[in-house]
């Protein structure tokens, strides 16, 4: 039997976990052969454990097949030492767990087009991915700190790739290529950043063992550009940690809402940690009104990519589709004063398309 861990965080996460659960709970009635158990991950790890991570937690992930995270974060924790902070406990949790590539794909849902911050046929159809890496470079890179120089307060962080880490992620990359259109575009900043020149040599070298898979560099600046004036352009983005963390972001935009994007990331044996991009949204915390949709196809990818359990995972995602198609808006979708569905109807609309 497989096992999951679920963390729902803080914030929004344990309002849209709980929609995912019960997506979970109809697959499981109608038999997926999976058990669950729960853990905490971020501000409620500290404020009933001490730690953003802590050691039951890691215990619990340590033998789980894919752990579903909800949120972490918010102002309550943001003013605690750094290893305090729930955003520790979701970059130690990567870590531990070697979590090096994630997954961001971005689609627009065709009735959703016209809820884009860009004209409609600009992001028709769009579809990209893109493979962040994340386990190194500047969000892991030694040293690092805060210290004194010349009397002078001076932050300072170390971005640091070296080739393996790169080798690896680019292989993720050029995988999920050869599944799609077959178009790698590896964004860097290599005009200046010497670990950028590794990471384009080393992503030359290993397209050169993906010959039906097309090759282009571009640098993060232009990229960003590009994101937004013709992302169509694009089929896999391969790109760094902090690149990567950026342009998901602004390219979740193009889709209406940063609200509908699910993320996984993985490691080569197939364990994952799912989680929605967004983040815990304090502001709207137990309101009932956080879009549930990037968690529930964040459990889709799940499915997918851990358990291999490739039906279900459709089912969920068509489930979701239809719920937009019929006209289903969640509050981040609706306009100003246009009315919305809430995070639980949302959850158990979907849960009625699958049962
Ligand atoms: C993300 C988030 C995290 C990141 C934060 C919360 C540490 O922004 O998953 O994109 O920067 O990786
Ligand atoms: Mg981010």
């Amino acid at each position: 039997m497989k096992k999951l861990v679920l963390l729902a965080g803080d914030g929004i996460g344990p309002e849209i976990m709980a929609q995912a659960e019960k997506v979970l709970s109809q697959l499981q009635a109608d038999g997926l052969a999976v058990t669950t158990q729960q853990a905490n991950l971020g501000g409620c790890a500290v404020d009933a454990e001490g730690a953003p991570y802590p050691e039951s937690t890691q215990q619990a992930v340590q033998n789980a097949d894919a752990v579903l995270l909800g949120s972490v974060g918010g102002p309550k924790w943001d003013t605690l030492p750094r290893h305090l902070r729930p955003e520790s406990g979701l970059l130690a949790i990567r870590k531990d767990l070697g979590l090096y590539a994630n997954l961001r794909p971005v689609r627009v849902f065709p009735e959703l087009a016209d809820r884009s911050s860009l004209k409609q046929s600009i992001v028709e159809d769009l579809d990209l991915l893109i493979v962040r890496e994340l386990t190194g470079g500047i969000y892991f890179g030694q040293p690092r700190g805060l210290r004194e120089v010349d009397g002078l307060r001076e932050g300072f962080n170390t971005l640091h790739y070296n080739e393996e880490e790169v080798r690896r992620i680019a292989h993720v990359a050029f995988r999920a290529a050869q599944g799609r259109d077959k178009r790698v575009c590896s964004v860097d900043k290599m005009n200046v950043l010497e670990a950028s020149q590794l990471w384009r040599d080393v992503v030359e070298e290993v397209a050169a063992e993906y010959p039906e898979v097309s090759v282009s560099h571009m640098l993060v600046d232009n990229a960003a550009m590009q994101l937004v004036r013709e992302p169509k352009q694009f089929d896999v983005i391969l790109t760094s940690n902090l690149f990567g963390d950026i342009l998901s972001d602004q390219a979740s935009m193009l889709t209406g809402s940063i609200g509908l994007l699910p993320s996984a990331s993985i490691r080569a044996d197939g364990v994952g940690l799912y989680e929605p991009i967004h983040g815990s949204a304090p502001d709207i915390a137990g309101l009932d009104r956080a879009n549930p949709i990037a968690m529930i196809l964040s459990l889709a990818l799940l499915l997918r990519h851990s358990l291999g359990e490739e039906a279900y995972a459709k089912k969920v995602e068509q489930a979701v589709a239809q719920l937009l198609s019929e006209g289903w808006r969640s509050a981040d979708l609706s306009g100003k004063d246009e009315p919305f569905k809430t995070t639980n109807e949302i959850g158990d609309a979907i849960v009625g398309l699958l049962a």
